[in-house]
């Protein structure tokens, strides 16, 4: 059976813990493993627009011999003149795993349920978990071991918030998620980040006010208003999101020692001011860097098994 990467959860909190070693151990051993892999190949499909996650996955790939290969969804037939499964099963036949991007987790899962090789979801509209790995190994290259740590999040409660819960309850820091009422998280991962937290004295707080989200975190985290595939409710959404711009008086409340993430693509503006997204708390260009090593962590634990990187040179 190959282990997949459809959230989080997938991992659970000794698998988290386990990439996330593996992902330091990459970027402190730069080009040291291109035969890690060598001979792989890794299927990327994007059925949503991508420059960080795309580049970032070849760039993994080939870090570790893997010949990346992306496979442009007007040139295929996934679920329209071929299944879902039958796809999945002739490119388990010719891949060593295989990435999508795409809107419904249903359609991860069920390329999941008919593939014999590691998929990894790259964005659905549920979940975002390669961004979550990377803003984890941020914020711990910034604060060391995240329990105890407060993260406030401030926007759109979907896919990364979801990723990012779900990161909270493994690694045992709090996230306090700022959203307009009717943009909160699903209930269900809240509660299930919840139970996860209870091990390890993380937490998940939902509020309105961004205020009292941000006040004296160790972090501030934001994301577009308008996620891929909503932008026609780009003018309706900063009507309902005006409040919730990180500016630097954000930042001040949160004190000076706070980092700034986002995951990127940044709507300059909107979700967060240049002063922000240039200024000294800033960390959104190593968040982004932070992709490849977690990616390539991720790709060598699901291809290869070894999660703890024991069979590394
Ligand atoms: N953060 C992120 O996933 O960026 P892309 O949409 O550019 O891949
Ligand atoms: N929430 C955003 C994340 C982009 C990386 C989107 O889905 O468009």
């Amino acid at each position: 059976m190959a282990e997949h990467f459809l959230t989080l959860d997938s991992l659970g909190r000794e698998g988290v813990r386990e990439i996330l070693d593996l992902s330091h151990r990459f970027k402190r051993e730069p080009g040291r493993h291109r035969d890690a892999l060598a001979g792989g190949r890794v299927g990327m499909i994007f059925d949503k627009p991508s420059t960080r996650t795309r580049v970032s996955l070849e760039d993994a790939a080939w870090a570790l011999g893997m010949l990346p290969i992306v496979l442009r969804p007007d040139e295929l037939q996934l679920g329209h003149g071929e299944t879902v499964a039958d796809t999945a099963r002739v490119l388990s036949r010719y891949l060593s795993a295989l990435t999508i991007r795409t809107f419904a987790q249903a359609r991860v899962e069920e390329l999941a349920a008919n593939s014999s090789i590691p998929i990894i979801n790259a964005l659905t509209d549920e979940h975002h978990p390669c961004q979550a790995l990377a803003d984890a190994m941020t914020l711990e290259e910034a604060l060391g071991d995240l329990r105890g740590r407060r993260v406030a999040f401030v926007g759109d409660g979907n896919n990364v918030a979801h990723s990012l819960i779900q990161a909270a309850g493994y690694l045992g820091f709090t996230l306090l998620i700022a959203t307009p009422e009717g943009y909160r998280p699903d209930p269900a991962i809240v509660a299930a980040g919840r139970t996860h937290g209870e091990a390890n004295g993380g937490g998940i707080e939902l509020v309105t006010d961004p205020a009292d989200a941000v006040r004296g975190a160790d972090a501030v985290y934001t994301d577009v208003w308008a996620s891929m595939g909503k932008e026609a409710e780009r003018e309706e959404r900063r009507r309902i999101f005006a409040g919730y711009t990180v500016d630097e008086a954000m930042m001040a409340s949160a004190g000076p020692r706070a980092i700034f993430l986002h995951c990127l693509p940044a709507h300059r503006g909107d979700e967060v001011t240049d002063a922000v997204m240039d200024g000294t708390q800033s960390r959104v260009w190593d968040q982004a860097e932070n992709r490849v090593y977690t990616e390539q962590a991720l790709l060598y634990a699901l291809i290869s098994g070894d999660h703890r990187g024991e069979r590394l040179g």
